[in-house]
């Protein structure tokens, strides 16, 4: 997703706005630019290509200025070409007075494009971010931040913004609403950006701005101001951010590591626990959890699906009733508000927009307890929530979910412990024979990925496939559904996933010989009606791939395969049984040739509507 760095030195700056967009290109990205402002002359390089090649350009050119701005685009509005990459001109032509990059949705672009056009401004792109500039550069006078400050009041929607101006050439301003942007504290010089990630290396002194917020920084200063314009403090704290600069190692992908990462990530993300308690959440996790009497899960994509097994899990063990809602939906469906209702939003990068949003919407509804399960502990998930649990996947790569969707399992397996413990609803045997169970997952996922070479074989007949089908039931339904977004997403397989017992509602119709049926049959309570389901597959001469646990009868035959997970993983199969079928995707994707690590089309962390 779209990535901002900016600086004000009196050296220069250009080697740390490129280094701080490589940082950020992890996220997904289709163009990237920068914008100098050398002694108040600005110019500019943008690219199609990778940040790699902007660096070459620059290298080759010999960029040197002590003040710019540099963007990773994600194209929304407008294709993903050369003159739609950002830093933004105003006005275009040959002296633009203004420099703009941008993250985040305007909604109200058409209004303003057409009012501007009015006032003599000519567009060169089809992006919702050049009216910014060109109604910045309107609204100049002699001071840029008082400028940014009256244009944001025009504007509706989401933003991060950062600009600069040839008029005054040590100076950046950037300005947030719905979008995150941090300032960077620096001997003699000061930074912005999307994510302090962009900045390690250069400055671990983090100031993160709330939203309505504008900063001006300077080389020996930075100033916040509100919305209103009043001055505000905002606290520069010690932040640890990672490098992003993890070593591949002997993996061919980051996607392929972070899948065996996962016997780390999960000892990593139970580290300290010692007991089920409350307080895993957080200090006030006691009252909170004491109080209420319902759990609302929101969340997308992968992170959803962790919220359909939690549910499972917190209506067996601690009896609350629980519903789960993709959070881009409920921000607009109606609902029905329960002030008792404990809100728990899952997100491995924690700035997903739309599940910010829903925190934001359940606490305009009188919802306010919330919990983040999240693996960033600086995000605004994190900051904005009542209580946490931070995973500790450690930083996901991959565009594709593995380790942090694993890592949530685990967090919310917890959870619902926790929420039993509270409410007096599994003995403390039955709390303790459970988190045994959890401290034992990590020796259990190694085994799992010990079927590597197994699955390989499998994935090189779905390579050659254009569809197929996975099924799943109860607890493993949602496990199914994981598995149909892996692959679909890194291998451009069609996969859809149906709990078994639906498959005879309409989907048995897709079945044939071409159509591989994925089945996720742990030995569950479900087992033996999933058996029936999958007869009705092989009566249509359907092709079934099974992932079955140690015990269960299932054996291969002709038209079924059969891989049989090592051990017995109750309540917790969820989790070795998604590992198996990450596997099947990142193996079917890399027999295809995509591009594993960045799919196309998607962004590691979704930070629009
Ligand atoms: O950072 P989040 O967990 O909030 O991200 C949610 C989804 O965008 C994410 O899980 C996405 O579906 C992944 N690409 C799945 O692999």
């Amino acid at each position: 997703m779209c990535g901002i760095v900016g600086a004000t030195a009196s050296r220069n700056i250009v080697s740390v706005l490129i280094e701080g967009l490589s940082r950020l290109e992890y996220r997904g990205y289709d163009s990237c630019g920068l914008a100098l402002n050398n002694a108040g002359r600005l110019s500019r390089t943008r690219s199609t290509a990778r940040v790699d090649d902007l660096r070459s350009t620059a290298r080759e050119a010999r960029l040197n200025a002590g003040t710019g701005i540099a963007h990773t685009r994600w194209a929304t509005h407008g294709a993903p070409v050369t003159d739609n990459a950002h830093p933004h001109f105003s006005p275009s032509g040959e002296r633009p007075r203004i420099a703009l990059v941008h993250n985040g949705i305007i909604e109200n672009h058409e209004a303003l494009r057409t009012e501007l056009q009015g006032a003599g401004y000519e567009f060169s792109s089809q992006t919702d971010t050049e009216v910014v500039a060109h109604l910045i550069d309107h609204l100049y006078a002699d001071d840029l931040l008082e400028a940014v400050r009256q244009a944001v009041t025009r504007l509706q929607g989401t933003y991060a913004i950062a600009v600069t101006c040839d008029a005054e050439p040590h100076r950046v301003i950037g300005a947030r609403f719905g979008s995150p942007l941090v300032v960077g504290v620096g001997e003699g010089e000061n930074f912005v950006a999307s994510d302090a990630m962009a900045l390690a290396g250069v400055t671990d002194r983090i100031a993160y701005l709330h939203d309505g917020d504008l900063v001006d920084i300077q080389p020996h200063r930075h100033w916040v101001i509100d919305a209103e314009g009043r001055p505000v403090e905002r606290p520069v704290l010690t932040v640890q951010a990672h490098s992003g600069a993890a070593e591949l190692g002997p993996y061919r992908h980051y996607m392929q590591k972070e899948i065996f990462e996962q016997p780390r990530a999960v000892s990593d993300t139970l580290e300290g626990v010692q007991g089920i308690v409350p307080e895993l959440f957080g200090d006030p996790a006691y009252k909170i959890f004491k109080a209420i009497d319902s759990v609302l899960i929101v969340a997308c994509g992968t992170s959803y699906y962790a919220g359909l097994v939690a549910r499972y899990w917190i209506e067996l063990l601690a009896q609350i009733p629980t519903r789960v809602e993709i959070a881009s939906e409920f921000r607009y469906n109606p609902s029905v508000p329960n002030a008792r209702t404990l809100v728990v939003a899952i997100s491995q990068s924690g700035e997903t927009a739309d599940t910010l949003a829903a925190i934001r919407h359940a606490a305009s509804l009188g919802m306010t307890r919330s919990l983040a399960i999240c693996n960033v502990s600086t995000s605004a998930l994190v900051r904005e929530a009542s209580l946490s649990y931070i995973t500790r996947a450690g930083i996901e790569i991959g565009v594709a979910s593995t380790k942090a969707f694993t890592t949530q399992l685990t967090a919310l397996h917890l959870l619902a412990l926790a929420l039993a413990e509270t409410h007096g609803r599994q003995s403390d045997e039955q709390l303790a024979a459970q988190l045994r169970a959890l401290r034992h997952l990590p020796a259990q996922i190694s085994a799992v990925l010990a079927l590597e070479p197994q699955i390989i074989g499998w994935a090189e007949q779905f390579a050659r496939m254009e569809n197929a089908l996975f099924l799943g039931r109860g607890l493993h339904y949602p496990i199914a559904l994981e598995g149909a977004l892996k692959l679909k997403e890194i291998s451009y397989v069609h996969a859809e996933a149906y709990p078994a017992g639906e498959l005879k509602h309409g989907p048995l119709a897709l079945v044939t010989r071409a159509m591989p049926v994925v089945t996720v049959a742990p030995n569950d309570s479900l087992i033996e009606k999933l058996k029936s389901n999958m007869q009705e597959v092989r009566a249509r001469d359907g092709q079934l791939y099974v992932f079955t646990d140690e015990d269960t009868l299932i054996a291969p035959s002709p038209g079924v395969h059969v891989i049989r997970l090592p051990g017995h993983y109750g309540l917790l199969a969820p989790i070795p049984h998604a590992i198996a079928l990450q596997l099947l995707a990142y193996h079917t994707a890399v027999a295809r040739g995509t591009d594993v690590d960045r799919p196309r089309n998607l962004a590691k962390s979704v930070t629009v509507e």
